[in-house]
């Protein structure tokens, strides 16, 4: 059990009998997301892009990135679920489409991590079909030794390890998603 009201950056936790150490703060997270956000918007000034969040990881990244985007822009959400327990099942399936017309529209994608990019795909093929202007991925996390596709990924806030981590959105079977911080699973 984790209470993160009393937590301590620097102590471990446990969820669901998995111990997890501290890796990253939230101060480097948001110093991170706004070094995309500027970059984002200096390619769209112009226009008035749609970001797309992929739930539910990307909450708290959408939330604190569109508070970073000094421009107009449009938000909706879609939802992709693969992942069970800390391992990708491979299998990626669209539990939620984009309720929102994008033809002609520039779309910024919003993801919480890519791993394997078997999401990141389904993704795309999804995208595909609804005559956008443009698509851009942005992740909060990336992590290069497990990423197996083709795909450019365009914006990247921080690379890391293939270590199965949680926190600011991000769960280990439902739990750990309230975390502010991200923790890293102990080995
Ligand atoms: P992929 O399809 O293997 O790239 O996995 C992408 C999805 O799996 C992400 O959007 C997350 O929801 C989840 N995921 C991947 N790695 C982690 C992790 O380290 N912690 C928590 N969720 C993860
Ligand atoms: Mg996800």
């Amino acid at each position: 059990m984790y209470f993160w009201q009393s937590l301590n950056f620097m102590e471990e936790i446990t969820i669901h009998g998995k111990v997890f150490i501290p890796y990253i703060t939230f101060e480097e997270i948001e110093h991170a997301i706004k070094r995309i956000a500027n970059t984002i918007y200096e390619e769209h000034k112009n226009d008035v892009p749609v970001f797309i969040g992929v739930l539910n990881g990307v909450v708290m990244f959408m939330s604190d990135f569109l508070k970073q985007y000094p421009g107009e822009c449009e938000i909706s959400f879609l939802k992709m679920t693969s992942y069970e327990g800390t391992e990708s099942t491979g299998k990626v399936n669209l539990q939620m489409d984009i309720p929102m017309d994008l033809t002609d529209r520039h779309v910024v994608i919003l993801e919480d991590i890519v791993d394997t990019g078997n999401t990141l795909e389904a993704l795309h093929k999804v995208l595909e079909t609804k005559k956008t202007k443009s698509i851009k991925i942005a992740t909060l996390l990336y992590k290069p030794e497990a990423y197996k596709k083709d795909l450019k990924i365009d914006l990247i806030a921080l690379t890391i390890p293939d270590k199965f981590v949680v926190g600011y959105g991000l769960d280990y079977d439902g739990l750990g998603r309230n975390l502010p911080d991200i923790y890293q699973i102990k080995m």
